[in-house]
């Protein structure tokens, strides 16, 4: 297997939970109307023009880079497992997908229009390299935009955070867990980035591992869409964005 140096990111963890997730299923766990809401909130907050040339990174089967270039940017989609990129290939025979590491991408110096960070940030225990890597990537006025879940949220903190006594890891690698946008925000800026925070809410799920939590899915959604919209709980919508320019 590839070796990969100077990360704290166990990619063998990655690479065999996505690889054997992608022998049973996809992995396309929100509605279509949520992934068109996200990919919304991308052009919105990146304001990038249509032609820009922008990496989906962590693309898994590939539904946001499908979504970009629908939506009229050049779009790659990289992911660092080989058997949800052979999906993602095969569902999208006319988009360009390769297998790599987010933190090591084939990328020239000042290269891409933009970054979407699909859901990878809270992958990463320390994503201070990754941030390092998409700023290398950009052009200067580059434009990057992560999605991510947000550990102010109760429902992603009780379930998903590994403090919480009700955590469960089924459905997710031993690296990710909910993250605060304050955090990320300031690794990006560390970095070179001038950032920003942004959160969303209303992204109807339609597939989660665990049986038992499937059944309680049509609440957590109703939840979602009505709740975090009033402007008070905003913070604590599942979903925190990061996003800036180089
Ligand atoms: C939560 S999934 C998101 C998949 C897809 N973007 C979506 O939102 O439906 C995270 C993805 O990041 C990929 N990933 C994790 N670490 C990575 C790395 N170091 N480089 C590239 N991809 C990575 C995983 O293989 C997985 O497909």
């Amino acid at each position: 297997m590839q070796e990969f140096k100077n990360s704290v990111q166990n990619k063998e963890y990655e690479i065999e939970f996505f690889d054997k997730h992608a022998e049973k299923d996809d992995y396309n766990v929100f509605t279509h109307e949520a992934n068109l809401k996200l990919i919304d909130a991308f052009a919105r907050y990146t304001a990038l023009n249509i032609g820009s040339q922008v990496a989906d990174l962590g693309c898994g089967s590939g539904v946001f880079t499908k979504l970009l270039v629908d939506r009229g940017f050049v779009a790659t989609g990289i992911d660092i497992s080989p058997k949800l990129i052979g999906i993602a290939q095969a569902k999208y025979p006319n988009i360009h997908f390769q297998i790599g590491d987010a933190e090591h991408l084939h990328y020239e110096n000042n290269s891409l229009d933009g970054v979407l960070l699909s859901g990878l940030v809270h992958h990463f225990s320390d994503p201070s390299a990754l941030a390092s890597e998409v700023y290398r990537v950009l052009k200067p006025g580059g434009k990057f935009f992560a999605f991510d879940p947000n550990r102010l949220n109760p429902f992603m903190y009780l379930y998903r955070d590994i403090s919480s006594p009700f955590y469960s890891n089924v459905g997710v690698t031993k690296n990710e867990r909910p993250i605060l946008g304050s955090v990320v925000q300031e690794i990006f800026t560390n970095v070179g980035f001038k950032t920003n925070i942004g959160y969303l809410s209303g992204l109807s799920y339609q597939f989660i591992a665990s049986k038992k939590m499937s059944q309680l899915l049509p609440i957590y959604n109703l939840i979602d869409s009505v709740v975090f919209k009033l402007f008070f709980l905003k913070k604590l919508s599942p979903f925190v964005l990061t996003y800036g320019v180089k």
